[in-house]
């Protein structure tokens, strides 16, 4: 890519410093003069906030120091900075940051405070990058007005399926097509725990590794029962499929009640238990199918997610990423706000 010789700073808001945001901090650190000589943009961590509260230091933090330091057990309550009554809506109302990076928990009840954040950032001109489903889940529209009413963008290709780009793709690359079917594999952790049990391993003892790995949702119930899956799903039917739907729309089962014994046998037979989730003909499920051999989602092992798409113009499609740890997922925010910032100059 040729030199890029302008220089913008970007003063980034860091919501979250779990999984997602560390590696975040990783990439930032690691491609600092990359992003400076190839797009001119200078990612500045002016706050940052996890559930011990928010810190603001507008010369900003060193990101491999901020890793580091989160990794080791640090709250941002002991960090320079640190104020007990800021919000992160109060940075945003102050117009003292230019870029939201979202990534604290899922919340189906309130979405805060993800929720909350998103809608001060949009109201006030500032964009957004989401890592976190629950904000588009509970008001995908009303957030998409408000980023159109106030100049600004909202960025959530990480909030499908991490690294990959299953909503660029939708929104970018299949210009004018018909979805007539659209299917996919969308939580790696329930894949590793039912190819896992498939091979012998319980149950519990796979998805303790899918937490290890930073790769179970904080709730893993939202996983293993389905809802992580279906967040995606109504993310997707919203973005890319041209429907306005909620969880309600959804028809929603997930892993729990299958036995080991089920899926070892299946497995046996020349069958695939997979979480699968499916758009057709304008209904939307999500559950455990039996899938052949041969099919490609089953062939979408362990750390795999994948999608396939049947559109009246560009053919089927068949897309799939390995992702064990959140890099990519992490990867993808910066993606967004890359694009985001471009789309903004
Ligand atoms: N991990 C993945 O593979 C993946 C992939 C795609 C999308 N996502 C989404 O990305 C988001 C983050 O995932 P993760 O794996 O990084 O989760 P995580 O490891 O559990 O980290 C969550 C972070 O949010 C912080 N937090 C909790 N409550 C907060 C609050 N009220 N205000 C500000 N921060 C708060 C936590 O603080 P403490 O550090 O103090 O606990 C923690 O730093 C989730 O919404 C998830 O669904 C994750």
């Amino acid at each position: 890519m040729p030199a890029n010789n302008s220089h913008r700073l970007i003063r980034t808001v860091l919501v979250g410093l779990g999984s997602v945001n560390r590696n975040l901090l990783d990439i930032l650190a690691s491609k600092k003069e990359r992003l400076l000589n190839e797009y001119g943009l200078e990612f500045r961590v002016v706050c940052i906030a996890d559930s011990s509260g928010v810190a603001m230091d507008s010369l900003g933090y060193d990101p491999a120091t901020l890793r580091q330091e989160k990794a080791a057990g640090k709250r941002v309550s002991d960090m320079r900075g640190y104020n007990r009554s800021l919000r992160v809506t109060d940075v945003i109302e102050d117009q003292a940051c230019d870029l939201v990076m979202e990534a604290s928990p899922v919340n189906l009840e309130h979405g805060d405070p993800g929720l909350a954040i998103t809608r001060a950032a949009l109201s006030n001109g500032i964009s957004v990058v989401l890592a976190n489903k629950a904000p588009l889940v509970l008001a995908f529209h009303e957030l998409h007005q408000l980023a159109r009413d106030n100049d600004c963008k909202l960025g959530f290709s990480a909030t499908v399926c991490g690294g990959l780009p299953v909503v660029n793709i939708g929104r970018r690359d299949l210009v004018a097509a018909d979805i007539e079917l659209l299917r996919g594999i969308f939580n790696s952790t329930c894949n590793f725990i039912l190819d896992e049990m498939a091979t012998g391993r319980s149950y519990e003892d796979a998805l303790l590794e899918a937490q290890r790995r930073g790769i179970a949702e904080a709730d893993p119930a939202l996983d293993v029962e389905g809802w992580d899956t279906a967040n995606k799903l109504s993310i997707i039917a919203n973005s890319i499929l041209g429907m306005s739907v909620t969880l309600e729309d959804i028809k929603v089962s997930g892993i729990t009640a299958l036995t080991q014994d089920f899926v070892m046998a299946e497995k046996e037979q020349g069958r695939r238990v997979k979480l699968v989730a499916t758009a057709h003909e304008g209904k939307l499920s999500v559950g455990p199918v039996s899938l052949p051999d041969s099919d490609f989602l089953a062939n979408c092992d362990g750390w795999e997610m994948g999608v396939e798409i049947h559109s009246d113009i560009y053919g089927k499609m068949y897309h799939k990423l390995w992702e064990r740890e959140p890099i990519p997922t992490a990867a993808s925010m910066l993606r967004d706000a890359v694009n985001i910032l471009a789309d903004k100059r």
